[in-house]
């Protein structure tokens, strides 16, 4: 005789278990912009405090699962798709997921909303002017995008979307760091009530 399927474990078994639910944190602004720092900055924080916490990077994921794809809007489209299905798994699996990402279009974005329960989605605007993003060029890719050695440059050759109502609207050119880190961890506290 066959054993019995046993049934699924369920979100709410997951979150006795981790202690908290799974969710995503969707960092989205321009390159330069403080994505990367922002994000690695609160999974130290979250990991320290013991939460289940995992952060997705554009620029790894470029290298691995994306490495296929350039910079055309169509595999920007294919880029974040797949970086929402990563980040949609690891949330059902319980993980606080940081995601990083330009995602310059906002239909991608919120298709990743409307695929998760509401409260799930937490939209983080890192909103900082092209002009101190470019001033910034911490990887000296707008120098190279304004003399055309690399196309398709978001903010220079190719769009970005800004939120229209983001979770969180983070304005790194004027507030601190550890200011910008407060308005996440309240966010993501009071998302994990929810
Ligand atoms: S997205 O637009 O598809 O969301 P993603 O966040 O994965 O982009 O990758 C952005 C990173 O790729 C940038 O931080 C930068 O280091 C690098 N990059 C290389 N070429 C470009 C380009 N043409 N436009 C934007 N970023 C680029």
């Amino acid at each position: 005789m066959l054993p019995m399927i046993q049934p699924p474990i369920t979100a709410a078994e997951r979150a006795v278990r981790h202690g908290h639910i799974g969710l995503i944190v969707w960092f989205t602004g321009l390159s330069g912009a403080g994505k990367t720092t922002l994000s690695a900055a609160m999974e130290r924080k979250l990991f320290e405090s013991g939460k289940l916490v995992y952060l997705l990077d554009g620029d790894i994921l470029r290298t691995g699962l994306c490495r296929d794809l350039g910079f055309s809007a169509a595999d920007r489209h294919e880029n974040i798709r797949r970086a929402g299905e990563v980040a949609r798994v690891l949330a059902d699996a319980g993980f606080i997921v940081l995601a990083a990402f330009i995602s310059p279009f906002r239909k991608e974005r919120d298709d990743i909303r409307a695929a998760l329960p509401p409260g799930k989605f937490v939209e983080v605007f890192v909103n900082a002017p092209l002009a101190i993003c470019e001033l910034r060029d911490v990887k000296g890719l707008y120098k190279k995008a304004r003399a055309n050695q690399i196309q398709e440059f978001t903010g220079i050759s190719s769009p970005y979307e800004a939120p229209l109502k983001p979770e969180l609207d983070l304005h790194t050119d004027r507030d601190s760091i550890a200011a910008c880190l407060q308005k996440i961890c309240v966010a993501v506290e009071t998302h994990l009530k929810m």
